[in-house]
């Protein structure tokens, strides 16, 4: 196919070298983009009598046909066919119209169309990505709400530290991507400006109308200075960002589904279409799902570093560097949307082993502190009364007893004004009934952030 830069050169382009700066393979992928802002570009064209009505029609149509072709599979995209998808396009165009195609570019340079291309599609996804965020929400509301009064432990350094409701612990998953959702909503405003119309680098001296193209196009507004809108792409960077904030999220939960589904935990069981098996092991289901959402964190960070790095230090306006922003971007969107979908799926279809669950918040001194609390409520100090039920759990360790086991007369022995009281504070369903602090997690405040939960959706 023709180049779009031909006449300034005597000598053919090395093949390697031709090879090398291609980016067709992958930027194919804006074949839509580029063909709506191309037609949103030659109308306003036409509008401002900078080409004929005629030739807009022409242009406009033959993009039209090209994209319904695409659309319908009639026209393939074959890597090497073209330098990138701007040029194919044009070249197709002018396949399908002739030499008028030819006035396609007026006012326009690839740089500022790579720049508006990029924005469309990510504009698409990023909202994409909101509702599969939601669709995660939904999902975790959905488990929590059929598992109100589950008690589990909960943990610090992954050891067992007080026990908790189920649903509080799904409902924290459900606060972070809340985060990651507005996050994503706010990173969209700063990239829903049109960068269409600054040319190369400098504008351009055609009589334009700029916010004709960012209305047929549906952005709110138009970049402020040329050189800025083809020169960055940090409106890229912030979504690689916030994914991997998102991704991280994601590896958490990813790793909790893979300690709960094992022998020693045994709190969940993973539906069969979400695991694998093994080729030697017949006993064995991996939840691979859940592990590979872990592994694939690794690359979205790698994504981001990549184009942190590609841009550091790039004097302005456009270099070629930045073609390289196509392949992490495109990666981890696909990445990201897949990792939601399954872990909603996943969380949506597991079983909940309640009674396992439970069992584990027995004899496991996770009830120590609520008998510091009573202790405290008795007059002691918050530290005497936490060096005393130390005490009292050594005396547990090496008498092999629980806590809820000892008898009164053994209470009283470490503190004397113990009392019936102190041996129903122990149990767990105590435990996580005083927990009434605003965000706490006792049933009351779990149903009510439930209920505000819901409001958010
Ligand atoms: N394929 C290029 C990219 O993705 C488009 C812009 C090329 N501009 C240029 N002057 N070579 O960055």
């Amino acid at each position: 196919m023709e180049k779009l830069w031909g006449g300034r050169f005597k000598k053919n382009i090395n093949k390697e070298m031709e090879k090398f700066i291609s980016s067709l393979s992958f930027d194919k992928k804006l074949v839509k983009y580029d063909l709506l802002g191309s037609i949103a570009h030659v109308q306003m064209l036409g509008k401002c009598k900078i080409i004929s009505k005629e030739e807009e029609n022409k242009i406009v149509e033959g993009l039209k046909q090209i994209l319904k072709e695409v659309q319908e599979s009639k026209l393939e995209i074959t890597a090497r066919e073209a330098e990138d998808i701007h040029s194919w396009v044009e070249n197709k165009l002018k396949e399908k119209i002739g030499t008028v195609a030819g006035k396609l570019h007026i006012a326009r340079s690839r740089n500022d169309q790579i720049a508006l291309d990029e924005r469309m599609y990510l504009k698409e996804e990023v909202l994409k990505i909101q509702d599969l965020l939601k669709d995660l929400q939904t999902s975790l509301l959905l488990i929590a709400e059929k598992n109100l009064d589950v008690i589990i432990p909960g943990y610090t350094h992954l050891q067992h530290a007080q026990p908790i409701l189920f649903p509080h612990h799904l409902l924290a998953y459900f606060y972070k991507f809340n985060r990651d959702k507005g996050r994503m909503k706010d990173l969209f405003k700063r990239m829903d400006v049109m960068p269409l119309g600054s040319a190369a680098l400098a504008g351009t001296s055609f009589p334009i109308d700029r916010k004709f193209v960012a209305k047929k196009l549906s952005f709110s507004k138009v970049s402020e200075n040329s050189l800025d809108a083809v020169s960055d792409r940090d409106f890229i960077l912030e979504f690689l960002s916030a994914s991997a904030i998102l991704m991280m999220h994601l590896s958490r939960l990813g790793e909790e589904l893979v300690l709960w589904s094992s022998q020693e935990f045994n709190f969940i069981e993973l539906d069969d279409s979400f695991c694998t098996g093994s080729s030697i092991m017949p006993q064995k289901k991996n939840p691979d799902a859940a592990e590979l959402i872990r592994g694939k964190t690794g690359r979205v960070y790698g994504n981001l570093i990549n184009l942190l790095t590609t841009m550091k230090a790039l004097p302005l306006a456009y270099n070629h560097d930045m073609q390289e922003d196509k392949e992490p971007l495109f990666d981890t969107v696909s990445t990201l949307e897949t990792s939601l979908f399954l872990m909603s799926k996943m969380i949506e279809t597991m079983q909940i082993n309640k009674e396992k669950m439970e069992k584990s918040t027995e004899d496991d001194f996770s009830t120590a502190t609520e008998l510091a609390d009573y202790l405290v409520k008795k007059g002691l100090s918050f530290r005497e009364a936490h060096k005393l039920v130390g005490g009292m759990v050594i005396y547990c360790l090496e008498n092999k007893k629980n806590l809820e086991d000892l008898t009164l007369s053994e209470l009283k022995s470490f503190y004397k004004d113990f009392n019936e009281k102190a041996l129903e504070v122990l149990k767990p369903q105590s435990a996580v009934e005083a927990k009434n602090s605003y965000g706490g997690t006792c049933l009351k405040r779990v149903e009510e952030s439930i209920g505000k939960a819901k409001q958010v959706l």
